[in-house]
């Protein structure tokens, strides 16, 4: 059994392997992972704040519920926006209400993932950051994902890796890492994020 793209093995799909669903965040957890005391140790605005500036364009796979997707909108304000793309529809159907109760959804255009890819073509080159946040060690593949957030990224531009500790371990995030730079992404940093492991990429 090949695994060595970081996914599951079956039937070839763009992405590389099959889609098995079986790593998959249940739609439910959505509520919890978006719920306001995951703040006190993951605070969206201070960790995003480093990275995010008015006016950009940021790329955001596998959002839920959209506990970092409304802080990112804050931060480009009204003249940026965030292409948030989840492969479950109750995810981005809870994403769509909590942004309009926020007074957001304007900035953020909400999009279901393809089967086996994201789906960014016209987004080719012209974001300015990429969150992947505790969503790569669910990907069927994660060589065609990268290939794709690096096409979509501008040159020198950033892309945030973070993976749960309790799921991903070292030598697998060493193996992301790995697949990350042959798609183009070097890592430039490793911010400390609680209960994460991390990397700051940086679009060659
Ligand atoms: C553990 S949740 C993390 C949600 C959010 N990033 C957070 O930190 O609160 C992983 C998310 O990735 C999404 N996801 C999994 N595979 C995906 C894919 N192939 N394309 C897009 N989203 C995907 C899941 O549906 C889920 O919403």
């Amino acid at each position: 059994m090949d695994r060595s793209d970081g996914g599951h093995a079956g039937c070839m799909t763009r992405y590389g392997k099959t889609l098995m669903t079986h790593r998959l965040c249940p739609w439910w957890l959505g509520y919890l992972l978006a719920s306001p005391v995951r703040r006190l140790f993951q605070n969206p605005r201070a960790l995003l704040q480093p990275m995010v500036t008015q006016g950009m364009t940021v790329l955001e796979p596998g959002p839920g519920m959209g506990f970092f997707t409304l802080e990112l909108a804050r931060l480009v304000g009204p003249a940026g926006r965030v292409v948030a793309i989840d492969i479950q529809p109750r995810m981005l159907a809870g994403l769509a209400r909590r942004a309009a109760r926020a007074g957001l959804a304007e900035r953020i255009d909400a999009r279901l993932a393809q089967a086996d890819r994201l789906g960014t073509d016209d987004l080719e080159a012209k974001v300015d950051f990429v969150l992947a946040f505790a969503m790569v060690h669910e990907l069927p593949g994660q060589a065609g994902f990268f290939a794709e957030a690096a096409r979509a990224l501008k040159s020198g531009a950033q892309m945030l890796v973070a993976e749960p500790r309790g799921h991903v371990t070292k030598e697998d995030f060493a193996k992301t890492l790995t697949l990350a730079s042959q798609a183009g992404l070097s890592v430039a940093s490793e911010p400390i994020i609680r209960s994460s492991r991390t990397a700051l990429l940086r679009r060659r």
